[in-house]
């Protein structure tokens, strides 16, 4: 699915008959998902195409450049912009220290098995911000795309051990993090490498508990630790299911916002009940919002009365920037610190630290 497929959808279809339609179509694929899933990886043929990876800097940023002249809007300026200049990688034993009392850790999954909903977006933005205000931050790149490890400025081939090493080889997360890619945000990255761990995994001892194991001795070294998932419900995703306390879920406000929303409350539930029962939903967020259409607006109530109290207030704004700061490395809060792409990730970190205080 390319990043204009919804943008174009939302321009024709715009009828509450395709919506409804769609609902049926949600609901089959639950049926299909509970008849089908067995402890092996959860096939996955329902799901759309995965968002394009970007293998190199100079591409995602012609990517970066179509999407500006495709989405355009008024109020974002397009100006020329350095090229990204990579971070240079320091051990974990040079991190800085923390500077503040480290309460109850939440690791946090960012999670929904369609691509390209604004995941790695939310993972990558949603981290720099809280660390900004204050928090220690662990980001685990689970992708095999490795979208956030570049989205933070760090040149894949450059890293040594990635998230793979520690779920298949037993290396210490120790020697995997990549510390102070931002303020207060230490990063585990994903290389290519990753794309094996699914089918490896299989025959593994304790395949579901890898990355349980590995992040689980990093409570009470960060307040949060997120992981950015790849899109699909496989082996890597259930081990994000088994490590985390609980589920951030972005929906892009588009046509197909729901679609498979089922399928992957279906898999909590299974979660629940066979691996992780405390296991719960911290939030669902609209991303990429138009506030211009009307589709968007009937989308979000729509969102809104599925999981209710759920929603964040916060909603993302579709944003060129937010779109173009993944290939200059840097989250967007440095890209372009006064922009409604960072006004609105702020605004969700925010929320983030009240929900965790109501909690
Ligand atoms: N709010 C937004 N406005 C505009 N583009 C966005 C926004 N959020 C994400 N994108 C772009 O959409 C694409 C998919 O987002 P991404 O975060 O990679 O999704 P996922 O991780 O779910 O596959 C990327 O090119 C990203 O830059
Ligand atoms: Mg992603």
């Amino acid at each position: 699915m390319g990043l204009f497929d919804g943008f174009r959808r939302d321009k024709k279809s715009n009828s509450q008959d395709s919506l409804s339609q769609r609902k049926d179509y949600d609901k089959s694929l639950q049926s299909s998902y509970a008849d089908n899933l067995t402890a092996e990886v959860v096939s996955e043929e329902q799901q759309p195409e995965t968002e394009t990876i970007f293998e190199s800097p100079v591409e995602t940023q012609e990517s970066a450049g179509e999407v500006a002249v495709e989405i355009e809007t008024s109020e974002e300026d397009q100006e020329d912009i350095d090229l990204p200049i990579y971070k240079t990688i320091k051990p974990y034993s040079e991190k800085n220290p923390v500077d503040h009392v480290i309460g109850t850790t939440r690791i946090i999954a960012v999670i929904n098995q369609k691509g390209g909903v604004g995941k790695s977006t939310t993972a990558v933005n949603l981290s720099a911000c809280l660390g900004e205000m204050g928090k220690s931050v662990l980001l685990v790149d689970l992708d095999p795309q490795g979208n956030a490890s570049s989205g933070l400025g760090i040149e894949k081939s450059q890293v040594k051990n990635c998230v793979y090493d520690a779920l298949l080889n037993d290396v210490p997360l120790e020697e995997i993090i990549i510390p102070d890619v931002c303020t207060r945000l230490d990063l585990v990255p994903a290389t290519i490498n990753l794309a094996g761990a699914e089918v490896e995994l299989v025959s593994a001892m304790a395949r579901e508990n890898r990355l349980k194991d590995a992040v689980g001795r990093f409570r009470g070294k960060y307040d949060y630790i997120f992981i950015d998932c790849p899109p699909s419900l496989g082996l890597l995703t259930i081990n994000s299911f088994v490590a985390a306390d609980s589920l951030l879920i972005p929906i892009q406000t588009e046509f197909y916002a729901l679609e498979g929303v089922t399928k992957l409350l279906e898999s909590v539930k299974l979660v629940k009940a066979r691996l992780n029962p405390s296991l719960d939903i911290f939030g669902v967020l609209l991303t990429m919002y138009d506030k211009r259409t009307n589709l968007a607006k009937q989308v979000a109530d729509e969102v809104r009365n599925f999981f209710g109290n759920l929603v964040f207030e916060t909603v993302i704004p579709r944003s060129v920037r937010l779109s173009e700061a993944p290939s200059f490395g840097q989250p967007i809060t440095q890209f372009d610190p006064a922009g409604k792409g960072a006004i609105a990730y702020t605004s969700l970190a925010e929320e983030v630290i009240q929900r965790g205080n109501q909690n």
